[in-house]
């Protein structure tokens, strides 16, 4: 399965794409963690990309563009995969179906999870993610059992530097403004296939399972 997960910051896509992951094995291509893992690594990439992440505005395609092809080219990828937070631009989704030509592949869906938001930034500052293996949870919708502890392994939990109010509100201002015609491009394309991500976790996943139950038909 060749499948783009979209949705404004908050909407799920990395609480869903785990569950995907979980069940259907294919590779997670999260540009976003990515990013953050470079900004780790302290790499000429992360010094990039923290400059822009750490105000809520998107690293230029040109430098996000390069790292997925390089990543979808990997073998693991030949048998499908899940991009997660990327493309987010036009220009991205271009280059995207480029990339797919090359590779004698095309998507089979765009799953994009759709939320008002109002929504979203109570879920992105109440968000703790594990710094052992990135599960994410919520404070209130998704909470750990034990407070700052992951359930999955063990590891100490932290919030995201741009879950902060301020650098929240300018996400969202950011990425909405590139949506709309991200959405028109995969609406004529004919790859578009709209969730409903207000429901509860569980229930948002059993709508996106329905559709890849049908890729596997
Ligand atoms: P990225 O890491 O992709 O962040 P994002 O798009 O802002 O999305 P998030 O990871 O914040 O949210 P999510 O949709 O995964 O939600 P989650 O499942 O965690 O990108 C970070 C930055 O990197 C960007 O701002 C940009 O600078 C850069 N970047 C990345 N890709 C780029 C690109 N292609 N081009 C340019 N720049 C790029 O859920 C959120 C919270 O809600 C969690 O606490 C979760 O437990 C909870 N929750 C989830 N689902 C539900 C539900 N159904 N009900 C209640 N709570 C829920």
């Amino acid at each position: 399965m060749n499948l783009v997960l979209m949705g404004l910051p908050g909407a799920g896509k990395g609480t869903q794409a785990d569950k995907i992951v979980d069940k259907y094995g294919v590779p997670h291509i999260s540009t976003g963690d990515m990013f953050r893992a470079a900004i780790n690594d302290g790499t000429a990439l992360g010094l990039q990309a923290k400059s822009f992440i750490d105000k809520g505005e998107l690293v230029p395609d040109e430098v996000t563009i390069g790292i997925v092809r390089e990543r979808l080219m990997k073998d693991d990828c030949q048998g499908g995969f899940l991009l997660d937070g990327f493309p987010r631009t036009v220009a991205q989704a271009e280059a995207l179906e480029q990339i797919l030509t090359d590779m004698n592949k095309q998507l089979d869906y765009v799953i994009h999870i759709q939320v008002d938001q109002e929504i979203l930034i109570e879920r992105l500052t109440g968000r703790r993610i594990c710094k052992s293996c990135g599960a994410a949870y919520h404070l209130i919708f998704n909470p750990p059992s034990q407070p700052d502890v992951c359930d999955r392994c063990g590891g100490e939990l932290y919030q995201r530097p741009d879950d902060n109010a301020e650098t929240v509100q300018n996400r969202l201002q950011v990425n909405v403004k590139q949506t709309q015609p991200l959405l028109d491009f995969y609406q004529e394309k004919g790859y578009l296939r709209n969730i409903n991500g207000q429901q509860d976790i569980n229930q948002v996943f059993v709508d996106v399972d329905k559709l890849l139950g049908d890729l596997q038909e």
